[in-house]
């Protein structure tokens, strides 16, 4: 197996501590928000991870928000494995899921937007995102003082305009 090679699954309750102990890291870091482990479990079906090796290097979920909105949550990968792509491949995954299950439209609430960027989705008022302030953002710590930057890429655009989320 060559140094980049890693896998993408559906995650599994036993990988629930090992994705708790990442998004701490990373909730800890000011990067994502905190998500304690008994919700991890009860959310584990939105997620996926990559791994290599049997280590977890990578999360993200696909959580809906609304009837054609979805978000890409608590997307991380461990510090030790960054620019290595992993990042990409999870949230490419995550972008067919929606996909799959029939979305017109992906968003994230996230501090590395030209991350987001490279796959398609583009920066957007945060004033275009009801469902997500009333539902999420109310119980936030960080509601009304929110820095993050709100990116979306809409899934049901002619092919000609998402050619860059594909591959
Ligand atoms: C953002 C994050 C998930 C990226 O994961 P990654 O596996 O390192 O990213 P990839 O290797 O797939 O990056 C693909 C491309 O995205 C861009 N990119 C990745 N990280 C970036 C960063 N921090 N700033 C700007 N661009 C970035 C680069 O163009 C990169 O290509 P390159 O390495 O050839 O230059 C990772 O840095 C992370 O876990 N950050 C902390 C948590 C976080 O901010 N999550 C997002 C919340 S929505």
């Amino acid at each position: 197996m060559s140094d980049r090679e890693f896998s993408v699954r559906p995650a599994r309750l036993a990988d629930v501590p090992a994705i708790h102990a990442l998004l701490r890291a990373q909730a800890a870091a000011g990067n994502l928000l905190p998500r304690t482990q008994e919700n991890l479990v009860r959310h584990v079906r939105d997620f996926i991870v990559a791994e290599r090796d049997g280590t977890l290097a990578g999360v993200g979920a696909l959580e809906i928000m609304g009837p054609d909105l979805g978000e890409v949550r608590s997307l991380a990968v461990a510090p030790a494995f960054h620019r290595q792509g992993i990042g990409e491949q999870l949230t490419r995954a995550l972008i067919a899921q929606a996909g799959v299950v029939g979305l017109k439209r992906l968003m994230a609430l996230t501090y590395v937007p030209e991350f987001f960027a490279r796959l398609g989705f583009e920066v957007v008022s945060k004033d275009d995102l009801p469902e997500k302030v009333w539902q999420v953002c109310v119980k936030c710590y960080k509601f009304n003082r929110c820095d993050e930057i709100a990116v979306m890429l809409r899934l049901d655009a002619p092919a000609g305009a998402k050619a860059s989320a594909g591959g």
